[in-house]
C-alpha cells in the first residue's frame, strides 16, 4: 500500500511573504495543490502534508491528512512527522516537496515502480555554478552512496552535476530504520533527509536512483524561482493547447491558468491573459489584448481586441464583443453584439440585440447590484445609460444618448434626452457682446 508525504512546513524565508511559500501560485494554482493533484493521479492510499502551524492556519484541503511539524528542524524531521501520521497498513512511501510544482506523473510513476528499499530521484544540472541550492549525488560503481548538501560539500563535490531532486520512494520499514540515526551535525544544524542514503547502506537496505529532466525538479525558494517555474509551466500549457488544436499567433504572449479549457480551431491573437475558470468552445476567435476570467465563450463567438470579461460571463454562439468593452456577470445570447466602448454589468442581452458604442449599465447604487434585461432584437443607441433595474423589451429601440430609468415595452422607441433647441443667429449677438 502506497502513502505519500508532501513536505511543506519549511519557513520559505526567501519568498519574503506574509503567505506560506507553498500557497504561492504557478499558473493560477497553489504550488501545494499542484503536487496534491499530481499524486492523486497515482493510486495511493493516503496523502500526508507536513505542515507548519503557520500553513495550517491558512490552508485547508479535505483530500489530505496533515501532520504538524512545530519547528522546521529539517527535512528528515519533517518526514518523521509525516511517517508518524501514516496508516499502519502503508508499506511504501513516496516523499515529495511542496515547492516543486513542475514534477510530472510519468516520473513519479516510474519512481514508485522501483524495487529498491530506497530510491532517490536525481537530475543533471545544466549549470552547477548557477544552481547552487541542490544537494549533490555521490555515486560509486553506479550506486548512490550519499547525498552532500552544498553547504557541506568540498570544492570537488560542488562540481558534481548529478543533483538531488528531493523526491524519494522506499519502504516505510527502511525510513523507520534510518531516520532515528540522522543527526543535525552539519553546517545548517538541520536534520537532513538526504542522510538517509548513507544510513540505508549501513543498515543493509538496497539503494537506487533514477533521473528526470531538470525542469521538472525546479524548486521554488524565491520570487525569482517562482517566475522561472511560471515560465516553464506556461510553455507547457501553450504547447498543450496548440497540440489540442488551438492556434496561438504569438504563444509567448498568451498566459493560461491550469484550469483553462480551450476547444479546437480556436484562434488566439497575441497578448491574451486567461484568469481562473475560462471555457472556450470550438471555433472561437479571441483578438489581441484581452483579459478573460470566469467566462464561457461558446462556439463561433468573438472577443476583442482589448476586451475584459469577468465574473460569470457567457457568450452564446455568434455573439461578438469588441474593443474597450467590459462585461461582468453578463450573458449575451446568440448573435448579440457589443462592439465598442461599453460596460455591461449584471445584464442579459437577448439574441441579435445590438448595443451601441458607449452604452453603460448603471448596475450598482453604492449598496446593491441590480439587473438590466435587454430582450431579443433590441437596439440600444450609442452613449445610452441604462439605470438598473430596467428591462428593454424585445425589438425595442433606445435613442442614442438616452438615460433610461423605466422599462421600455416590446417594439417601442424610448427617447430620454433633452430635446434639441436651436436659437437662430444667437452666435452673432453673443460675439458682438464680447467684442465691444
Ligand atoms: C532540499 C534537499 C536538497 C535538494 C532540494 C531539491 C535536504 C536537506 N536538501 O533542499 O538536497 O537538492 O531540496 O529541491 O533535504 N521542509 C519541511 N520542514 C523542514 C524543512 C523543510 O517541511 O524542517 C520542506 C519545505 O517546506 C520544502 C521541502 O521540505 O517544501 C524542502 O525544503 P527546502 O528548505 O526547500 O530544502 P532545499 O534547500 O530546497
Ligand atoms: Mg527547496
Amino acid at each position: 500500500m502506497l502513502g505519500v508525504i508532501i513536505l511543506a512546513a519549511g519557513k520559505g524565508t526567501r519568498m519574503k511573504s506574509d503567505l506560506p511559500k507553498v500557497m504561492h501560485k504557478i499558473a493560477g494554482k497553489m504550488m501545494i495543490d499542484h503536487i496534491i493533484d499530481l499524486v492523486q493521479k497515482l493510486s495511493c492510499n493516503q496523502i500526508v502534508v507536513v505542515s507548519s502551524p503557520f500553513l495550517i492556519q491558512h490552508y485547508r484541503n479535505t483530500a489530505v491528512d496533515f501532520a504538524i511539524q512545530e519547528k522546521p528542524l529539517g527535512t528528515a524531521h519533517a518526514v518523521q512527522c509525516g511517517i508518524d501520521k501514516l496508516d499502519s497498513k502503508i508499506t511504501h512511501v513516496l516523499i515529495l516537496c511542496g515547492d516543486t510544482p513542475l514534477m510530472t506523473l510519468n516520473t513519479i510513476k516510474n519512481l514508485t515502480e522501483s524495487d529498491h528499499d530506497l530510491t532517490v530521484l536525481g537530475m543533471i544540472l545544466p549549470d552547477c555554478e548557477l544552481h547552487k541550492g541542490y544537494g549533490r549525488f555521490i555515486v560509486q560503481d553506479n550506486t548512490l552512496q550519499a547525498i552532500v548538501e552544498m553547504k557541506d560539500a568540498s570544492d570537488i563535490q560542488k562540481k558534481i552535476s548529478l543533483a538531488n531532486a528531493g523526491v524519494y520512494f522506499g519502504t516505510v520499514a527502511a525510513f523507520k530504520a534510518c531516520l532515528p540515526s540522522i543527526t543535525n551535525r552539519n553546517e545548517s544544524n538541520e536534520y537532513y533527509l538526504t542522510d538517509c542514503v548513507q544510513y540505508a547502506h549501513q543498515k543493509g537496505f538496497s539503494v537506487g536512483y533514477q533521473q528526470c529532466l531538470f525542469e521538472e525538479t525546479v524548486g521554488v525558494n524565491s520570487r525569482h524561482d517562482q517566475a522561472y517555474a511560471e515560465s516553464i509551466m506556461q510553455d507547457r500549457l501553450r504547447l498543450f493547447h496548440m497540440e489540442n488544436g488551438a492556434t496561438l499567433l504569438d504563444p509567448k504572449t498568451v498566459y493560461f491558468q491550469t484550469d483553462t479549457k480551450i476547444g479546437k480551431d480556436v484562434i488566439i491573437y497575441p497578448h491574451v491573459v486567461f484568469g481562473k475558470n475560462v471555457v472556450v468552445d470550438d471555433h472561437v476567435t479571441i483578438y489581441d489584448h484581452c483579459h478573460l476570467s470566469s467566462c464561457h465563450l461558446m462556439k463561433t463567438s468573438k472577443v476583442g481586441p482589448f476586451a475584459h470579461l469577468r465574473d460569470d460571463v457567457i457568450l452564446h454562439p455568434k455573439a461578438e464583443v469588441g474593443n474597450f468593452v467590459e462585461l461582468k456577470k453578463t450573458i449575451l445570447y446568440e448573435g448579440a453584439k457589443v462592439k465598442h466602448l461599453t460596460y455591461l454589468g449584471d445584464a442579459e442581452v437577448g439574441a441579435k440585440a445590438n448595443i451601441g458604442a458607449g452604452t453603460v449599465t448603471c448596475n450598482y447604487n453604492g449598496y446593491i447590484k441590480q439587473k438590466t434585461i435587454i430582450k431579443d432584437g433590441a437596439f440600444i443607441g450609442a452613449q445610452s445609460t441604462l439605470i438598473a433595474p430596467v428591462r428593454i423589451g424585445s425589438g425595442a429601440m433606445v435613442a442614442a444618448g438616452s438615460t433610461i430609468t423605466q422599462d421600455v415595452q416590446d417594439q417601442s422607441l424610448a427617447i430620454a434626452r433633452t430635446p434639441q433647441v436651436e436659437k437662430k443667429d444667437w452666435v452673432i449677438g453673443f460675439k458682438e457682446k464680447y467684442q465691444v
